[in-house]
């Protein structure tokens, strides 16, 4: 029996290529030629799969995404005309609550400037003690988005003695964490404002002028959820008027970022979109994405699969 054909649209890892490569009949846009017979389609959270694309695929049946995030895949469009979508959910969540951790110490301690002064010799010409940075255990912490991954780096911040509390639509049951209804009131309180809600219509700018003025002078925020969450602008303005104290970004409103105003920011740390990037959790996920395909195609439920 032939292998279904599938086409990837996205920068993926070698070890996901290869194994597409060896389960299916892998095609890329530069050798796509005739788009007729593509069943599969393989991209990430971060490229997404628009309606432009799926117009091009009559043959369609499946996607499977690389990533959980599914803001940039054309749901409703995939929906309309059946075509199943995978994608990998909680096997990434430990790394980003990780790199959240790894981003609240880097703004706080300015590890990437110290970095900078040791490699650049200015510590060993000037002999000067480094600037002073803030401390971060024994803060206030406020979450946005008590999900699987904000209650990972809950259950990280709870190791730095810090006070927890948390913004979300509902309570949740059983948490030991006061939840604050109110967003710019969980701004006001805490000393980090973490952001972990999906990126969708209805938290688009949820962070905006007005949360970064409650968050204030002394108030850093923290993002490895999505840049549209956040009003960009909004944010460079608090940032160059340390109206807010830092922030320290995994992702950004356009992606790759290519902003000299925000580069050229001292009081940020800003990362290229890496929170889920470590072997281990990428491994996991490329095998996911396989596996939702394989199971797809032998008629079996996906490992996991957009509701
Ligand atoms: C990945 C992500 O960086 O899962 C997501 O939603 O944004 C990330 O894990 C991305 O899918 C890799 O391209």
């Amino acid at each position: 029996m032939s292998k279904p054909v599938i086409l990837n649209i996205a920068p993926i890892p070698a070890f996901l290529q290869k194994s597409l490569e060896s389960e299916f009949d892998l095609r890329t846009l530069d050798t796509l030629g005739d788009a007729a017979g593509i069943s599969g389609l393989v991209s990430s959270a971060i490229r997404g799969v628009d309606r432009a694309t799926l117009d091009r695929l009559p043959d369609l049946k499946v996607m499977s995404i690389f990533g959980v995030g599914t803001d940039k895949v054309d749901l409703a469009a995939a929906r309309s005309r059946g075509i199943r979508v995978g994608y990998t959910p909680d096997i990434l969540n430990d790394c980003v609550a990780d790199l959240a951790i790894g981003l609240m110490i880097a703004v706080s301690r300015k590890i990437p400037q110290a970095d900078g002064y040791v490699r650049s010799s200015l510590w060993a010409e000037t002999g000067k003690v480094f600037e002073l940075g803030d401390r971060v255990s024994g803060k206030r912490m406020g979450i946005v988005g008590f999900g699987r991954i904000g209650r990972i780096i809950a259950k990280r911040l709870a190791g730095f003695d810090a006070e927890i509390r948390y913004f979300s639509r509902s309570e949740v049951p059983g948490c030991p964490y006061e939840r604050v209804p109110d967003l710019p009131a969980l701004a006001a309180w805490c000393d980090y404002l973490f952001i972990s809600v999906s990126g969708s219509a209805e938290t688009r700018h949820l962070i905006d002028a007005g949360v970064l003025e409650a968050l204030g002078p002394r108030g850093y925020l923290i993002n490895v959820a999505r840049g549209s969450v956040v009003d960009e602008q909004a944010l460079m303005a608090a940032l160059e008027n340390q109206t807010i104290r830092g922030a320290a970004l995994d992702v950004y409103e356009v992606e790759p970022l290519n902003s000299p105003r925000l580069a050229g920011l001292r009081n940020t740390v800003l990362l290229p979109h890496v929170s889920s990037a470590t072997n281990e959790t990428r491994t996991a996920m490329s095998d996911m994405v396989v596996a939702n395909l394989k199971r797809f195609y032998a008629g079996e439920s996906m490992l996991a699969e957009v509701a």
